[in-house]
C-alpha cells in the first residue's frame, strides 16, 4: 500500500507574516494526522518562517521550484544547497506554470530532479498535457515524454524518492477536474511506463498525486481510485478549513 500524500502549493500567495500564521494554524488543525504525509510548497522568502513554525510537526515544507546549481553566478536563482540547508524536505519541479510561463523545458526539469536528488531534497515532479494535446489524444504521450525525459539518467534509487503530480493543464485553476476515473487511467498509465523504465517494484512504490481544482467536493472520490495516492492542491491550499478537509479525505 502507498502511504497518501497530500500536498498544498500555495503558489505567489502569503507574505511572510501571513505565511507563518497560517503555518501555525495549520499544523495546530493537524496535529493529530499520523496515516498520511502532508506538505506545504511555499515562496522562497516564506521558507525560514514556515519550516520554524513546523518544526517537530508532522507537515513538510518544500519550494516550488530552483536552479539546478550549486552555486554561480545566477543572479536571481536559488540553489538545492540553499534550499536544503534552509529546511525544506522537497521541491516541487516541473509545474505547467514553470513550463508555459517561465518557458522551463523537459531537459532542464531533468537536471533541476538529478541536482535535487544529488542533494538530499526529494523531488515532486508534476506532469500533465494542454487542452489541444487531450483534444488530439496525445494525454499519454505527453506524459510518457514528461516522464522520461524528467527520469533520463536516474538510477533505480533515486527514482524511488520521486513523487511524481499529475496535473491536466486544463484542469489547473479552472475549477473543471479530472473525472476520478480519466485521472486514473492516466495515473495507471504513467505506472506502466515506470515499469517499462525501471521495474514493476518503481511502478509500484511511486506515488502519483494528482492535480488541477481539487477540492473538499472531489478529494474522496479521487481517492477512492486505486492508482491515486494524493493531492497537489493549490486554490484550496490555501484556506484552513478546506485544506484540512482535503487532508481529512475519507
Ligand atoms: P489548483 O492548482 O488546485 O488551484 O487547480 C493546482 C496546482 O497548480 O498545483
Amino acid at each position: 500500500m502507498r502511504r497518501p500524500f497530500i500536498a498544498g502549493n500555495w503558489k505567489m500567495y502569503k507574505t511572510p507574516t501571513e505565511a507563518k500564521a497560517f503555518a501555525r494554524e495549520l499544523k495546530n488543525a493537524l496535529a493529530d494526522v499520523k496515516d498520511r504525509d502532508i506538505l506545504v510548497g511555499v515562496s522562497f522568502v516564506n521558507i525560514a518562517g514556515v519550516v520554524e513554525e513546523l518544526k517537530g510537526s508532522n507537515i513538510w515544507v518544500a519550494a516550488q521550484n530552483m536552479y539546478y546549481e550549486k552555486e554561480g553566478a545566477f543572479t536571481g536563482e536559488v540553489s538545492p544547497v540553499q534550499l536544503k540547508e534552509a529546511g525544506v524536505t522537497h521541491v516541487i519541479l516541473g509545474h505547467s506554470e514553470r513550463r508555459h510561463i517561465f518557458g522551463e523545458t523537459d531537459e532542464m526539469i531533468n537536471k533541476k530532479v538529478k541536482a535535487a536528488l544529488e542533494n538530499g531534497l526529494l523531488p515532486i515532479l508534476c506532469i500533465g498535457e494542454l487542452l489541444e494535446e487531450r483534444e488530439k489524444g496525445q494525454t499519454e504521450a505527453v506524459c510518457k515524454r514528461q516522464v522520461e525525459e524528467a527520469y533520463k539518467g536516474l538510477s533505480k534509487e533515486e527514482a524511488l524518492k520521486v513523487t511524481i503530480a499529475y496535473e491536466p493543464v486544463w484542469a489547473i485553476g479552472t475549477g473543471k477536474t479530472a473525472t476520478p476515473e480519466d485521472a486514473n487511467q492516466v495515473h495507471a498509465y504513467v505506472r506502466k511506463v515506470l515499469a517499462e523504465l525501471y521495474d514493476a517494484e518503481v511502478a509500484e512504490k511511486t506515488r502519483i498525486q494528482y492535480g488541477g481544482s481539487v477540492k473538499p467536493e472531489n478529494i474522496d472520490a479521487l481517492m477512492a481510485q486505486e492508482h491515486i495516492d494524493g493531492a497537489l492542491v493549490g486554490g484550496a491550499s490555501l484556506k484552513l478549513d478546506s485544506f484540512t478537509r482535503i487532508v481529512r479525505f475519507q
